[in-house]
């Protein structure tokens, strides 16, 4: 699985939209947790980590910020604007957020509960542990 940005179905009407995800077409990992982040500070950053598991649909539910996807050996940068777009995100990438506009919502579903040990939290652990694979 490579990462990539997905499109998610909208069902608009003059009240609003809905976005699913749902069932196996849309995603490639069953869905164990969701979890949201918001109030992020000005200039801060989140993520700086990578998972040997876990993989991951990152959306911005709303406001913006980019994805920086780290192989351990080159980075590829995504621009998250819009809750009808998802990031996937494989195992095995070191992932930092940044650039967050005010009130931004990140939404995140992901392959497993949370779990402290399927975190690599140095990146020079992460290069290693990349190589090695
Ligand atoms: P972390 O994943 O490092 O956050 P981010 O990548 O957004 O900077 O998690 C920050 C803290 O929150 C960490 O101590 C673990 C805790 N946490 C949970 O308890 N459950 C969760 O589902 C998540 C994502 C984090």
């Amino acid at each position: 699985m490579q990462p990539q940005l997905i499109s998610l179905p909208v069902l608009r009407d003059r009240y609003g939209f809905i976005g699913v995800v749902e069932g196996q077409e849309a995603l490639p990992f069953e869905v164990r947790r969701f979890y949201f982040i918001g109030d992020v500070a000005p200039g801060a950053t989140r993520g700086s980590h990578a998972h040997r598991t876990l993989r991951q649909l990152i959306i911005a539910l709303s406001g913006s910020f980019v994805v920086d996807l780290d192989d351990g050996n080159s980075v590829e940068e995504f621009a998250l604007d819009t809750p009808h777009v998802g990031l996937l995100v494989p195992p095995g990438y070191w992932r930092t957020l940044r650039d967050f506009a005010p009130n931004t919502v990140v939404g995140v579903l992901a392959s497993h509960e949370y779990d402290e040990s399927d975190y690599i939290r140095s990146y020079r652990d992460f290069v290693e542990w990349a190589r090695a694979r």
